[in-house]
């Protein structure tokens, strides 16, 4: 039998094979989604939000759903952790009642230690540093436009949050190249770009970092963008507003790259990191991977959950 991981904290868990094998799950289960309608019959996840979300919310529910199982919207601020109770002891109770969790919250921490302590498998859903769902869905649109991301360049535009961390992994582990296009006090974390560096040394994958937007899109086989001001940051947004002028990325942007797709994980600002005609031109793909948040994410649970969670 295959062994699979047991939590989705930041995609480090999964080896390529893995995750390629993820991916095609997911590819199967858009084809013929009634197939999989008793995968996970009678399961249940937790899906915790600390923070805003419309994917992430209706796709975990709707995939749960789709799978034979149910999902649980829990309020962070409704449950007891909102008044202080451990982290721990959250995750150590859920266990008894679920055979899943899937937490959105700030500090990546928080999710760590929901995964020490939980005896059922752990997805992250975001926190401040990661955005593994989200990639999962951006590798199945890209694998859907490219057949194979290996050797592919990808370009991201803006602000080296989450987002950029989360695709510097998956572009390291599927032998993507990844290109992050940021302001100088906005780069990716340090840490995590040496590991994703020499993880792409391995696979073949080039990751680097650069402040020049213009020439920066040339060869590009994707184009990607996420907000200036993430959940959390609003108390900065005025002055990222312009300290990223320059970085939006818009026709004359993609007039250098013109066989590129366009990637955007939403909620998106026309008008900032994306002008309007980008966003909803012929190169932008972001409806069908906003879609595919579900087809990637059932895939996830299936190979999470599959076995009753418990591992
Ligand atoms: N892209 C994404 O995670 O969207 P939500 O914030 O709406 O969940
Ligand atoms: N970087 C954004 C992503 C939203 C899906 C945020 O964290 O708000």
């Amino acid at each position: 039998m295959k062994t699979s991981p047991k939590h989705l904290l930041t995609m480090e868990e999964f080896s390529t094979d893995q995750l390629l094998d993820l991916l095609a799950l997911a590819a199967k289960i858009k084809k013929k989604p009634r197939k999989y309608k008793k995968a996970l019959n009678g399961q249940c996840l937790a899906m915790i939000f600390e923070k805003s979300s419309t994917r992430t919310r209706v796709s975990f529910d709707v995939g749960m759903t789709q799978l034979g199982g149910k999902a649980l919207f829990l309020n962070g601020n409704e449950l007891q952790l909102g008044r202080g109770e451990p982290i721990s002891d959250t995750a150590k109770v859920l266990s008894r009642y679920v055979q899943g969790i899937m937490i959105r919250t700030f500090a990546h921490k928080t999710v760590e230690t929901l995964a020490k302590y939980s005896e059922v498998p752990v997805i992250n859903g975001l926190t401040d540093s990661h955005h593994p769902c989200q990639v999962l869905a951006d590798l199945q649109t890209i694998l859907e436009n490219y057949k194979k991301p290996k050797g592919l360049q990808l370009v991201y535009v803006g602000d080296g949050n989450n987002m950029a961390h989360s695709l510097m992994i998956g572009a390291a582990k599927t032998g993507m190249h990844c290109r992050i296009v940021c302001p100088k006090d906005y780069q990716p974390d340090a840490a995590i770009l040496k590991i994703v560096k020499k993880e792409g040394e391995e696979t073949g994958s080039r990751i680097e970092v650069t402040q020049r937007v213009q020439g920066s899109v040339k060869r590009a086989d994707v184009v990607y963008t996420d907000v200036w001001t993430s959940m959390g940051q609003e108390a900065e947004s005025k002055k990222r507003l312009n300290d990223f002028q320059g970085f939006q990325v818009n026709e004359k942007l993609m007039a250098e790259a013109p066989e590129a797709i366009f990637l955007h994980c939403l909620p998106a600002h026309r008008g900032e990191e994306v002008s309007a005609g980008v966003m909803d031109g012929k190169q932008s793909r972001v409806w069908d991977q906003a879609e595919n948040r579900l087809h990637a994410q059932k895939a996830l649970m299936v190979t999470l959950m599959g076995s009753g969670g418990k591992k």
